[in-house]
């Protein structure tokens, strides 16, 4: 199964009461493994987590923390980009090139990658130096 279907059969069992807007992540781990993740909704609305952060959590939990590849659907109106905190998650695990498709549920795709989508991002370069 490619990422992006493995993102879109994800996305179907995404908790969105409130928003009414799923969506679905999929991340591919260096191993090679997949790794899903659906927005997950609170009543308490700063409660929920989005489907990247879900896709990172299972892939932690399976003993990964690189990731090599990345597809988010979402039924928008154009591909659907990572909110700003996911940009940062997904530069924690990755780097700069590597691939994030950004996908419609009507079929439209953006290719980018994780620099692209966070240009000029804080990482742990930036800390040298510093005390441990
Ligand atoms: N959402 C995601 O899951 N990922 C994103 O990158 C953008 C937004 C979710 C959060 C919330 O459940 C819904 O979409 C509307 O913002």
């Amino acid at each position: 199964m490619s990422l992006l279907d493995a993102a879109r059969e994800v996305r179907e069992v995404a908790y969105a009461p409130y928003s009414n807007f799923k969506v679905g992540a999929a991340v591919r781990g260096a191993s090679g493994a997949i790794y899903r993740g659906c927005n997950v909704e609170n009543v308490a609305y700063p409660e929920g987590t989005c489907a990247e952060a879900g896709a990172i959590a299972a892939m932690i939990a399976a003993g990964e923390t690189r990731l090599t590849e990345v597809a988010v659907i979402a039924d928008s109106p154009s591909p659907v980009p990572p909110c700003g905190g996911c940009r940062q998650k997904l530069a924690e695990f990755g780097d700069g090139k590597t691939p994030v498709l950004l996908a419609t549920t009507a079929g439209a795709t953006e290719a980018t990658t994780i620099g692209g989508l966070l240009p000029g991002r804080f990482d742990a370069g930036h800390m040298e130096g510093a005390a441990p």
